[in-house]
């Protein structure tokens, strides 16, 4: 089912879950994902200027500088009428970057979704998270396990876990979700497109959560 008018920002915490429902969302809608995350991952994997940039923060779980990734951003949106952001916005300077971006285009947010999720169940999905460093496949061993012992079930690479997934990590990349990325909700708040919704559940029930406010 294509639809050719969501521009959404989902929001959250590390392992709020973002990037797993960005996936159903663009598949059952037929919508661009746009996740920086998964974009800076990638230069880092093939070592391009991006990627060399960014390794540094990435691993220490702090943020790449804000230029650099509203200059990845604007490449991306171009003249995009849908899109889901996951991982983007992260600061004020990036939100208000946003903002005059899609202005100019005439083209603002629809939808901003807040996915939240507490503190100790990030770090018990952080910590059980495995990838698949072929096919991108995320699977979480306690939640979403592999059929096979750390294979991956579509493409049977053995799985590997993102380098700032240790716990120290986790935890500093929550302290950087609260010092920068928080204050995203008092900016989006007062606005008539923005939806809190509770992260905790089964991923089909956060889903239906995000659904039915896109209704
Ligand atoms: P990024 O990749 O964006 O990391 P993040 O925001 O920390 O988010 P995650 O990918 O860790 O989690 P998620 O919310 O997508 O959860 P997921 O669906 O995987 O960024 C990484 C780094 O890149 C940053 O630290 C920074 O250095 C840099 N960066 C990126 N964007 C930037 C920006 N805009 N500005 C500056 N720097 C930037 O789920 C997590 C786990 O839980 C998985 O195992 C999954 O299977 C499981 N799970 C999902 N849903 C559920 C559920 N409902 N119940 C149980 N388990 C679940």
């Amino acid at each position: 089912m294509a639809h050719d008018g969501y521009r959404i920002v989902l929001l959250g915490p590390p392992g709020a879950g973002k990037g797993t429902q960005a996936k159903l969302l663009a598949e059952k809608y037929g919508i661009k994902k746009i996740s920086t995350g998964d974009i800076l991952r990638e230069a880092v994997r093939k070592g391009t200027p991006l990627g060399m940039k960014a390794k540094k923060y990435m691993d220490a779980g702090e943020l790449v500088p804000d230029d650099i990734i509203v200059g990845l951003i604007e490449e991306q949106i171009e003249d995009a009428h849908s899109f889901i952001l996951d991982g983007f916005p992260r600061t004020l300077v990036q939100a208000e970057a946003l903002d005059r971006l899609l202005a100019e285009r005439g083209k603002p947010l629809t939808h901003v979704i807040f996915v939240n999720v507490p503190d100790e169940e990030i770090v018990r999905r952080l910590t059980a998270r495995r990838v698949c460093p072929k096919c991108g496949a995320v699977y979480n061993l306690i939640y979403n396990p592999p059929k096979n012992d750390e294979i991956c079930d579509i493409c049977g690479t053995p799985l590997v876990q993102r380098s700032d997934d240790r716990e120290d990590v986790i935890r500093n990349r929550l302290k950087v979700y609260r010092e920068s990325t928080a204050p995203l909700v008092d900016y989006y708040r007062k606005r008539g497109i923005f939806h809190e919704i509770d992260g905790v559940g089964k991923v089909e029930e956060v889903f239906a959560r995000i659904e039915s406010v896109l209704r």
